[in-house]
């Protein structure tokens, strides 16, 4: 299709891109979704149409009615996709995040028409969800998604990104992302187990506890979203598997051999991915399947492509880029 009706039929079938040149084991194909082709630039457009269509369709948003508010507490990329959902389809958002976010995240939702609402930098992603949820009890009126709660989430890979994964490559053995609300893992997960059982495998990626990569969590870090414990998460990951902020800039970098600019927790995916292969029998056949969250525009400001790796490190303990 070349002509859509509107930006936001643009969201999902984004390209699968065959990148084995950087797997270590020669019987173990690496293939890159790169979800960083959606309209918003990346994953999250597709929670974000997922989250608004459902409350539309449940009553709880009405199109065309003015002063309808939402407010969500966001690590950066849902925020852009629903302020960019919210702006065409007529509604308000409130973002809760970090006082320690990057200009170009506050200033991608600022060019939607988000507002921003400020929780204490120190806290994190932790900080905001916990300031949203009191936010949400003070103003009943505001519509209250919650991507961490919300099945609408996971759902949106259920029926989106999992199929399209089934689809380009029916013989994929892992699946392999990041974990921030754990929503891509739950339903491309739970999708490909349903149609090739124990054939294969879903391997979530982490940071180690205490540490940061920009859209993930550590499940140990006080936080576990309700939709992980209400969708069986803890049954359906085979594995999961610490990635340093250290080596998924690396592997960030690495990917540019690739003709690959993709965003930090993308190098942390693909370390999963890439750590994966390495551990496979040898000679066993493989198709890694590993999810690319976003392109690498918004990080620019971090340096991770040139600058120097030990002082990028150490940057990013201090901003959350995304
Ligand atoms: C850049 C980035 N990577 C990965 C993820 C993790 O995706 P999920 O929330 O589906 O676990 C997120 C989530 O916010 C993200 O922003």
């Amino acid at each position: 299709m070349t002509l859509y009706p509107s930006v936001l039929e643009m969201i999902g079938n984004t390209p699968m891109v065959d990148i084995s040149a950087l797997s270590p084991n020669p019987s173990a194909r690496i293939l890159m979704k790169l979800e960083g082709q959606n309209p918003g630039g990346s994953v999250k457009d597709r929670v974000a149409l997922s989250l608004i269509e459902d409350a539309e369709r449940s009553g709880v948003l009405v199109p065309g009615k003015p002063d309808q508010v939402l407010m969500e507490p966001t690590s950066g990329n849902t925020g852009i996709g629903l302020a960019l959902v919210c702006r065409v389809r007529g509604y308000t958002l409130k973002a809760v995040m970090p006082t320690n976010v990057s200009v170009e995240r506050r200033q991608l939702l600022e060019l939607w028409g988000a507002e921003i609402i400020e929780s204490p930098g120190t806290e994190g992603s932790n900080g905001a969800v916990r300031m949203a949820r009191e936010l949400a009890v003070e103003h009943p009126e505001w519509v209250f998604l919650y991507q961490y709660g919300n099945p609408a989430n996971p759902r949106a890979h259920y029926e989106g990104t999992g199929p399209e994964i089934l689809r380009d490559c029916p013989d994929v053995t892992h699946f392999v992302a990041g974990l921030g609300t754990s929503g891509t893992l739950l339903g491309v997960g739970r999708f490909l187990r349903e149609k090739l059982g124990d054939k294969v495998q879903i391997c979530a990626v982490e940071p180690p506890a205490g540490e940061m990569v920009d859209g993930l969590r550590n499940l140990d870090d006080g936080y576990i979203p309700p939709i992980f414990e209400d969708l069986g998460g803890a049954e359906l990951l085979n594995r999961k598997t610490v990635v340093r902020p250290r080596e998924s800039i690396e592997w960030t970098r690495r990917l540019t051999e690739v003709g690959i600019f993709a965003g930090i927790s993308t190098g942390a995916a693909l370390a999963g991915a890439v750590k994966c292969a390495a551990s496979l029998p040898p000679g066993e056949e493989a198709s890694i399947v590993v999810v690319s969250a976003d392109g690498g525009w918004k990080y620019l400001s971090t340096g991770a492509w040139t600058g120097d790796l030990d002082e990028v490190t150490e940057r990013a303990k201090e901003i959350i880029y995304f």
